[in-house]
């Protein structure tokens, strides 16, 4: 890494000695035509490019986080490219994507992996290749990156079983219908769920991991387990996407509205059913804060400068690695206008949109 960086300071200070040479010769009448090209590659050369590999553009979230990550780095040095692979949720391409962005020698690279512990080798060659890497929103195990940045995703879970208590939970049994086990955030979301289930004596009837996040198998456990659903009061949705699957095969058999739904993600169907009343709360996290971080620290470890307000640490299994995250927020009825609409992640027209006044 550090050779790579001293490179990039190397061929500045090149170029500036190049430009030098250039005016005196150009003073001396002299021939600069080949200077004159070498100096203009190294300039361009010295553009920092941010390789971004994202899991998929499947849940609506993803498509803000990217487009914000881009227009920040535009922000903060016009001249920065992005070089963004989706892998379609397929880890082999995600893998053969992230090789090609190490061949292309990217500065800095931003990873959404889609299995937190199948990137390990392919992300250790591209530290081996001097190129810092950044885990956003999810943990890649035992690679050592420079930087894991995301939201408390314990507090996810917690803010979940805690709005479920308080919405009252009769029978003292919830369904969980997660995302998979290949997502290191949904184990941390689930254990600060299930924290606050012992804590209040609700059962945990059963755990559905939904395959690579594909609402439609949370939908299909749920029309094949709908009598034992007869007596449960919750179910929590690992995101939103999963809660507007359950919540439609839940109308089909006519028990919406009867189970408690919480989910994640403040999608705006989600947002809609908070205020109609068919969802009791999503989790809100304002992935803006988070994509435009993320911009800044890829700039900052691209150009191996210290990585500011980042004071705690994560353990990926190996390393404890350096970790920056975010608040997640609650969001019921009662707050919706003061969180998702006030920072503008939603219009009110949208969210209000099937209520007559
Ligand atoms: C994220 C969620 C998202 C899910 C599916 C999780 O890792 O934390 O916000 O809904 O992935 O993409």
């Amino acid at each position: 890494m550090k050779e790579k960086r001293l490179n990039k300071k190397t061929k500045a200070l090149v170029a500036v000695i190049l430009s030098f040479a250039l005016l005196l010769l150009s003073a001396c009448g002299g021939n600069i035509g080949d200077i004159g090209e070498n100096s203009v590659e190294t300039e361009q050369d010295d553009h920092i490019t941010v390789g971004f590999s994202i899991d998929s553009y499947l849940i609506e979230r993803w498509q803000r986080d990217t487009d914000i990550f881009a227009a920040k780095l535009k922000e903060l040095d016009s001249t920065a490219e992005l070089n963004l692979q989706n892998a379609n949720g397929d880890i082999d391409t995600q893998k053969q994507q992230i090789k090609y962005l190490i061949d292309k020698k990217v500065d800095v690279l931003v990873v959404v992996c889609i299995d937190s512990e199948s990137l390990t080798d392919v992300i250790t060659e591209a530290k081996s290749n001097g190129i810092p890497v950044i885990a956003y929103d999810r943990l890649i195990k035992d690679a050592d990156v420079d930087l894991y940045i995301s939201f408390d995703n314990e507090q996810v879970g917690i803010l979940m079983g805690q709005a479920l208590v308080k919405a009252g939970l009769p029978n003292k049994k919830v369904i969980m219908l997660s995302g998979p086990n290949e997502d290191n955030n949904v184990s941390l979301v689930e254990k600060g769920f299930k924290s606050v289930m012992e804590e209040n004596d609700i059962e945990i009837v059963d755990v559905f991991h939904t395959p690579g996040w594909r609402a439609e198998d949370a939908a299909t456990y749920v029309s094949e387990h709908i009598t034992e659903l007869g007596d449960v009061d919750a179910i929590m949705c690992g995101n939103d996407n999963i809660a507007t699957s359950a919540i439609r095969t839940l109308s089909e058999a006519r028990l919406a509205g009867k189970i408690k739904i919480v989910g994640q993600d403040a999608d705006l169907e989600a947002c809609q059913r908070v205020v109609e009343g068919t969802q009791v709360m999503t989790v809100y996290k304002p992935v803006e804060k988070l994509a435009q971080a993320a911009a800044e620290y890829a700039l900052a470890l691209a150009k191996g400068e210290a990585l500011s307000n980042v004071t705690s640490t994560m353990s990926d299994g190996s390393y404890d690695i350096p970790y920056y995250f975010l608040d997640p927020i609650a969001v019921t009825a009662q707050n919706m206008d003061e969180t998702v609409i006030a920072s503008g992640f939603h219009l009110k027209e949208e969210v209000y949109m099937n209520i007559s006044n």
